[in-house]
């Protein structure tokens, strides 16, 4: 669950500070990227040098570092974050959280996020009960934040009661519950297409057209984030892929074929967001084509209509998704394409739309239905276009 996640945990000053070590290791050990940021308290209970060794991280402790003069941006850290975690949170940090105040790092960076946030309480028994510590938890609660909620038993001051910091495998089972449930698509196996191809015409020269890659690869990191075992074919592009994607690099279109052939069938979702050539050169010249008349004609065959073929083989379980980009009689070229490829749903980009096609960040489409009803978007970043398709997708399940 936890694999290639970001998690910042925010270390309080607590006695149960030590604990954080554990649960750095669990984390480190589940696969993924800790950060560490500890209050200038905890520093006293647990030493930067300990969890920056187990986390493979620098440890963030205040804004300005004055014996390296890097100074820690807290907006960027909360951006890089998943989830924030804070665990132990002191009755002094929630403190702050419920009330806005800012005056330590670990504050303005969970002022600043817009990633789930979860605190694991330890304190002693009296403040956990004391009815501001309470109203504190059940503002934060409100806000949106999740509590692992302290256990029972002996605590740091011999008292016995509530407000000790749940155990480390039981924060680790926690997150792991939460990552789950934000995962509608967990494990299941998709099949996403990027990218232009390249179709050679001699061993310099190539017929390809202008996709980025940049609408498929942000499809494949959609479908990752919603828990997908993704599978990404891709022509030739300039993007980067999360390490948790399998990417399959192809040049032709027969090769995209091939490639695409072999994973189908596996796949229980496919979206062919790739722009295949439609044609390619008959023969491809061995050596380079020396420059002789004033014309020059390549004879170009037909390639393999790849998502065609993957409609007539789709079985009923199977869900594909198609693109279609249109410069004309959009919406018409669009249905055909959906009824003629056998799609559950046709991706429509025009051309035409400004903040629509290639290179750009940012895209506009239209989706129409298998009973040709449609849906139009507002112009969004590609990442947030693929959201929309992933959202279309899982509304077929
Ligand atoms: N496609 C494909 N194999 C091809 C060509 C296209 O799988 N050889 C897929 C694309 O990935 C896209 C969809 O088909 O999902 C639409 O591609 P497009 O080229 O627009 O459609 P065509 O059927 O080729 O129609 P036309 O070129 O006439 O517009």
């Amino acid at each position: 669950m936890l694999k290639n996640k970001n998690i910042i945990l925010g270390v309080c000053g607590s006695i149960a500070a030590y604990k954080s070590a554990s649960l750095v290791r669990l984390l480190v050990k589940a696969g993924a990227n800790v950060k560490v940021i500890l209050t200038a308290n905890a520093a006293a209970f647990i030493t930067p040098l300990t969890l920056a060794t187990l986390s493979k991280n620098p440890v963030y402790t205040k804004y300005y570092e004055e014996e390296t003069g890097v100074w820690s941006n807290h907006v960027e850290l909360a951006l890089w974050a998943d989830y924030i975690l804070i665990a132990p949170a002191s009755a002094n940090t929630l403190s702050k959280m419920a009330n806005g105040v800012c005056d330590n790092l670990l504050s303005a960076v969970y002022l600043s996020a817009k990633c789930q946030v979860l605190f694991a309480p330890a304190m002693d028994l009296d403040m956990w009960k004391h009815e501001s510590t309470q109203e504190n938890i059940r503002k934060l609660l409100a806000f949106g934040n999740l509590m692992i909620a302290p256990g029972s038993g002996e605590l740091a001051s011999g008292l016995v009661g509530e407000g000790r910091l749940a155990e480390p495998e039981e924060i680790m089972d926690f997150l792991n519950a939460q990552i789950t449930q934000g995962m509608p698509l967990l494990g299941r196996k998709v099949l996403v297409t990027a990218g232009p191809t390249y179709e050679a015409i001699d061993p310099v020269r190539f017929i390809g057209n202008h996709s980025s890659g940049k609408m498929g690869f942000a499809i494949a990191h959609a479908f990752e984030n919603l828990g997908a075992d993704v599978t990404l074919i891709s022509g030739p592009s300039a993007e980067q892929s999360s390490a948790g994607i399998k990417r399959i690099n192809v040049r032709s279109a027969a090769e995209m074929h091939q490639a695409c052939m072999e994973h189908f069938k596996a796949a229980s979702i496919t979206v062919m967001s790739a722009a295949v050539a439609d044609y390619t050169p008959e023969i491809v010249a061995k050596e380079k084509i020396k420059k002789q008349d004033q014309t020059l004609t390549i004879t170009l065959k037909k390639t393999a209509d790849i998502l065609a073929e993957l409609g007539s083989q789709k079985t009923a379980d199977q869900i594909l998704v198609g693109f279609a980009l249109e410069t004309t009689n959009e919406e018409e070229h669009a249905k055909q394409k959906l009824q003629r490829k056998n799609l559950d749903f046709i991706v429509l980009n025009s051309l035409n739309d400004s903040g629509a096609g290639f290179g750009v960040d940012t895209n506009k489409i239209t989706i129409i239905n298998k009973a040709l009803e449609k849906k139009t978007y507002e112009v969004k970043s590609k990442a947030a276009v693929a959201a929309d398709i992933c959202q279309e997708i899982i509304s077929l399940l």
